[in-house]
């Protein structure tokens, strides 16, 4: 089969090449993939900042996959040839509490990923691809919209009227205002850009904050919340922001913090961590249990992902360049 093939960090290392298209196993389902998504992890992955001693070389990147099942293994019944599938990150995390080694069983590292013309998925894992979208707009959901969701209703618990702060205008984030949006709440969002800010405004945001006009931007969502702070901050930027998302949260307020944008270490300030008795929790996707849950919400809500653009396979590369300058959505890669 054709695949692309990371082997070694950098960009200038992902080839596209041949390689053996995989049996499927007792349980496995072959699934030819119609299109993946990037998420800023593969990016992470391919430049060898994310968990670099763990990348197998050579390695099929890209988690996020939507397709169709051409061939099952012994025993598969939850799914049949000419389904259609998404990948789930957490392969092996299906329900309830996390086990202590989920980040061992990904796809896109260490397991092959979807930037291929065939994946292996293990049927427990497979989630089925919402009837109403194609696969360009199914390969968009297992991370960025999965984060949001869980973030914001397993985590959050949001409710009708609650606030909500979303940072910037990456893949998860335009997910959570849609999903925040429908869910009641009001969101506000952080951006490097006004037009962005003006877009997002269009899926639901109720006030935008340019984080480049007002880098203090933590003061300005306290203007906005009668001096509150919101109950929910989704924190995808990490590094030395996080004390900033701990002032524009409401005293008990809860922070999800999911990303690391700017830098994967912090310096943290304690006291008004303490004083404002702010719970901070360590967000790395969901269960499957979860995606099943959002499906039904996205289908009940009518909300589809914002796609920024689609490439074709040979065009891959120029997709993760696109993913570093900045995508207002997601970028796809069409792969059938
Ligand atoms: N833990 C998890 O389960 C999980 C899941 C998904 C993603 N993540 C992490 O979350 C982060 C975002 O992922 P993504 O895939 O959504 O990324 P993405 O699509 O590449 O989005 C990046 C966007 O983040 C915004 N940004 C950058 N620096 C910022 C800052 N200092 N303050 C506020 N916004 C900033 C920018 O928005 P503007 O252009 O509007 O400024 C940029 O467009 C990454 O670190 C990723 O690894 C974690």
């Amino acid at each position: 089969m054709k695949a692309w093939l990371l082997n070694d960090f950098g960009l200038d290392n992902l080839a596209l090449g041949e390689t053996g298209t995989p049996d499927p196993k007792a349980g496995e389902l072959l699934v030819k993939v119609g299109a993946v998504s990037l998420n800023f992890r593969d990016k992470a992955i391919v430049d060898g900042f994310y968990e670099p001693h763990l990348v197998p070389k050579a390695l099929i990147p890209v988690s996020d996959a939507s397709g169709t099942v051409v061939a099952v293994g012994e025993g598969v019944n939850r799914f049949k040839v000419g389904d259609r599938v998404n990948s789930h990150l957490y392969s092996r995390w299906l329900d309830g509490e996390p086990g202590p080694d989920e980040p061992a069983y990904c796809f896109g590292m260490p397991l092959p990923g979807g930037l291929a013309e065939y994946m292996i998925i293990h049927e427990e894992s497979a989630v089925r691809a919402p009837d109403n979208m194609s696969d360009e707009e199914a390969s968009t959901l297992p991370i960025a919209a999965l984060t949001a969701w869980f973030s914001l209703v397993d985590y959050g618990q949001i409710q009708p009227g609650q606030t909500v702060l979303v940072q910037g205008t990456g893949g998860v984030s335009i997910f959570a205002v849609q999903l925040a949006t429908a869910l009641g709440a009001n969101v506000m969002v952080t951006s490097s850009s006004d037009a962005n800010l003006e877009a997002v405004k269009k899926l639901g945001a109720v006030a935008g904050i340019n984080y480049r006009t007002y880098p203090r931007w933590e003061e300005e969502v306290l203007k906005l919340t009668n001096g509150k702070g919101v109950d929910l901050l989704l924190d995808v930027a990490g590094g030395e922001g996080l004390n900033q998302s701990i002032l524009a949260t409401k005293a008990a307020g809860k922070i999800a913090q999911i990303g690391f944008l700017t830098g994967q270490s912090t310096t943290l300030s304690l006291m008004p961590l303490i004083f404002r008795q702010t719970t901070v929790r360590g967000i790395a996707v969901a269960p499957r249990s979860a995606f099943d849950r959002m499906n039904a919400f996205l289908n009940e809500h009518a909300i589809r992902p914002v796609i920024d653009q689609i490439y074709a396979l040979e065009d891959a590369r120029k997709a993760f360049e696109h993913l570093a300058r900045g995508a207002f959505g997601k970028v796809v890669i069409n792969v059938s």
